[in-house]
């Protein structure tokens, strides 16, 4: 009992500690991919949609790229879910196609914030004969755009 007592004290301690230093990861803020494109979430409202702009650093297309509205949703950051699940389209301004990502924003071994996401992009066929060719899938990695 004597010796049982300080342990257990010191696990209910580092217990507590890990629960309280669980980092939170959130979606605002101003992020950069792996191909080098740009995305900023702007708005949040309070049941989780969101609103942004997304610079793409490439194309399916040969038309100059320009900036793209982006609306998304995320499940609510609460006590038991620091990093949400979420996902967002991207109304391509430039372009007839449409892009929808999937994912999770993490917090990582180091505390930095990541997001893993998974897309969509489909692009217009001027016939129904091209459907097969019209959709490509992919994989994106983002971190926050750290202030210079
Ligand atoms: C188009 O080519 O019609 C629009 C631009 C598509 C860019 C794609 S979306 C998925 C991937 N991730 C990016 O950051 N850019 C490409």
């Amino acid at each position: 009992m004597v010796q049982t007592t300080p342990f257990l004290l010191v696990l209910f301690l580092a217990l507590g500690a890990h629960s309280l230093s669980t980092e939170k990861c959130i979606l605002t803020g101003i992020w950069v991919n792996d191909l080098g494109s740009n995305m900023t979430i702007k708005t949040m409202t309070a049941n989780g949609d969101f609103t942004g702009i997304y610079l793409t650093a490439v194309s399916a297309t040969m038309k100059k790229i320009e900036a793209s509205p982006l609306q998304g949703s995320q499940h609510l950051p609460n006590p038991g879910l620091s990093q949400p699940t979420f996902g967002f389209t991207i109304h391509w301004s430039f372009s007839d196609s449409i892009t929808v990502f999937t994912g999770q924003c993490f917090v990582d071994d180091d505390g930095k914030e990541i997001l893993k996401t998974m897309w969509l992009l489909r692009s217009h066929m001027d016939n129904i004969k091209n459907d097969w060719k019209a959709t490509l899938v992919g994989y994106n990695e983002f971190k926050r755009l750290e202030e210079q």
